[in-house]
């Protein structure tokens, strides 16, 4: 059976305290730890670099699912892997070689992930499934925590699901952007497996029970 995996995003944690929150996740049973590296060029926001990502190494055996909202990825493959990334998460609206990205990617012993914004078509990974580890479905427009989620995502995952199904592809089904107790399930039903949360997990009352909740909310619709 497939299994539920939560991926808190710490772009909402208190970065004064990083390496509490990280345990704190650790703790609530969270299967990744999502890092949302932003360049300031492919979304307005900045955020951080390989720094933060070798921080987050030493602090957790979690994996670290690295979601690169940056122009230019393939300049930070070699420094981000190195850092410890997992797996390196790049989106196809600034990736016009995504078959030679995602080699890479995998060359440097990471799960390779490609990103789309909710409006771009899901067939730009069509022809590189076999080089996919892990496709992430944006339910938002990338740049910012605490967005809405777009409604229309759903009927987008159950295509992606669709079309990794009948490819025989072994990767992860992730959605994210605006995930909270009331978006969660609709997605797993839809077929996603893989859930980000930043805003749901760190701004509710008890963020390590929140973990839990979320699972909970999708293990109920089995
Ligand atoms: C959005 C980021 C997300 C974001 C999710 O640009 O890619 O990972 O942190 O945050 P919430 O769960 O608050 O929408
Ligand atoms: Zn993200």
């Amino acid at each position: 059976m497939t299994r539920i995996r939560i991926a808190p995003s710490i772009l909402s944690a208190d970065f004064g305290r990083l390496a509490e929150e990280v345990a704190m996740l650790e703790a609530a049973g969270a299967d990744s730890i999502h890092v949302d590296v932003m360049d300031g060029r492919f979304v307005p926001n900045l955020t951080f670099g390989a720094k933060v990502i070798e921080t987050l190494r030493r602090r957790t055996s979690l994996p670290l699912d690295v979601h690169l909202m940056v122009v230019e990825p393939e300049r930070y493959f070699d420094d981000f892997a190195a850092a410890g990334a997992s797996g390196l998460t790049i989106h196809a609206e600034v990736s016009p070689h995504l078959q030679r990205q995602l080699t890479r990617i995998r060359e440097l012993g990471c799960l390779a992930g490609v990103a789309l914004n909710p409006s771009t078509p899901l067939n730009v990974v069509e022809d590189v499934l076999e080089c996919l580890d892990l496709l992430l479905v944006m339910s938002v427009n990338p740049g910012f925590g605490g967005q809405s989620f777009i409604s229309q995502s759903i009927a987008r995952i159950s295509r992606a699901r669709r079309m990794l199904d009948g490819a025989r592809s072994a990767a992860a089904l992730e959605v994210d952007g605006g995930i909270n107790r009331d978006t969660i399930a609709e997605c797993w039903e839809a077929g996603a497996d893989t859930f980000v949360a930043g805003n749901a997990i760190f701004s509710a009352p008890d963020p390590r029970a929140e973990v839990g909740a979320l699972r909970a909310q999708c293990a109920r619709r089995v």
